[in-house]
């Protein structure tokens, strides 16, 4: 890639995603009105509700993704980002609010349900076997699947060529970002047609951050949306055509990737000056 990590994708690099992502798309080239009216193929639209019987996390929030889009998700600790995502897997009961995939309505769909129905979710914590070999995760990440998987593995294997060479070793065994790389290679063996991560990128050094975005861009360039919390917002934002800053369970900010860069406010508050 040339100049700064990933040129400036957001939202105007169209050839690193795959515009038309899954499916069939409603806008043809020319016709970019039609898709940003378009329904997004994943949302979480409006979501308001809290753990159990406890107070509402969330308030009217929403955050979604488009086809062949990567979007992102950043805000001060404690926001509200990961139950967020867990809400949108259906971790959580909504008071109100609704989560839709692909213009069906899967509110109350379980969170199993929700995979069968295309949803890959790789969780912020837990989000490997540690004592299973790394093969054996990816096995796991198949467990709808009753057909033969070998093929789903060895694009993983071609994706992440560490997970090859470490697969008959326990996960547990593996550095942070190896770690990382199991988890969402297990999200892709059920071969999802929308992928969420939170955050990918914990915990990793800045090199391995930018293999990890580096790999993720690639998982959308195949045609897979991606909805993924960040906490390095600034690196996560490049890579993003549509970002969102949630403050206290509330959508503080909302643009393409770029706009919300250049956002003074945004700069000041959240990405450091
Ligand atoms: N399982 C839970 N039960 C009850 N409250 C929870 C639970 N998980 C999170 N919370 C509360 O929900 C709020 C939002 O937490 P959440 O984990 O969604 O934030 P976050 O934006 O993902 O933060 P971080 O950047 O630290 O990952 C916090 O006040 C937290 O204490
Ligand atoms: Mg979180």
């Amino acid at each position: 890639m040339s100049g700064g990590a990933y040129d400036d994708r957001g939202n105007r690099d169209r050839s690193i995603a795959n515009p038309d992502g899954v499916g069939t798309l409603v806008a043809r080239p020319g016709t970019k009105g039609a898709r940003q009216t378009a329904e997004a193929f994943l949302i979480g639209d409006s979501m308001t509700g809290g753990y159990g019987a406890g107070p509402d996390i969330l308030h009217d929030c929403t955050v979604a993704v488009n086809r062949g889009e990567i979007a992102v998700i950043v805000g001060p600790n404690g926001a509200g980002k990961s139950t967020a995502m867990k809400a949108i897997f259906g971790m959580l009961d909504l008071r109100q609010g609704s989560v839709r995939l692909d213009g069906q309505d899967i509110t109350d769909l379980s969170p199993q349900d929700r995979v069968v129905n295309g949803m890959g979710f790789v969780p912020q914590t837990s989000n490997i076997f540690t004592s299973l070999t790394v093969e054996e995760n990816l096995e796991m990440g198949a467990f709808i699947r009753r057909d033969d998987f070998s093929g789903t593995m060895a694009q993983i294997y071609d994706l992440f060529p560490i997970l090859k060479e470490k697969r008959n070793q326990p996960a547990g065994e593996l550095s942070g970002g190896q770690r990382q790389q199991v988890a969402v290679g297990r999200a892709l063996m059920t071969e999802p047609k929308v992928l969420m991560l939170d955050e990918p990128t914990a915990g990793v050094s800045p090199i391995v951050m930018d293999e990890l975005f580096d790999r993720i861009i690639e998982v959308a360039r195949t045609g897979i949306p991606i909805l993924m919390v960040e906490q390095n917002a600034r690196q996560a934002l490049e890579i993003a055509d549509k970002g969102y800053v949630l403050v206290q369970g509330r959508n503080a900010y909302t643009g393409t990737g770029k706009e919300l860069l250049e956002d003074p406010e945004v700069r000041r508050s959240f990405l450091g000056g």
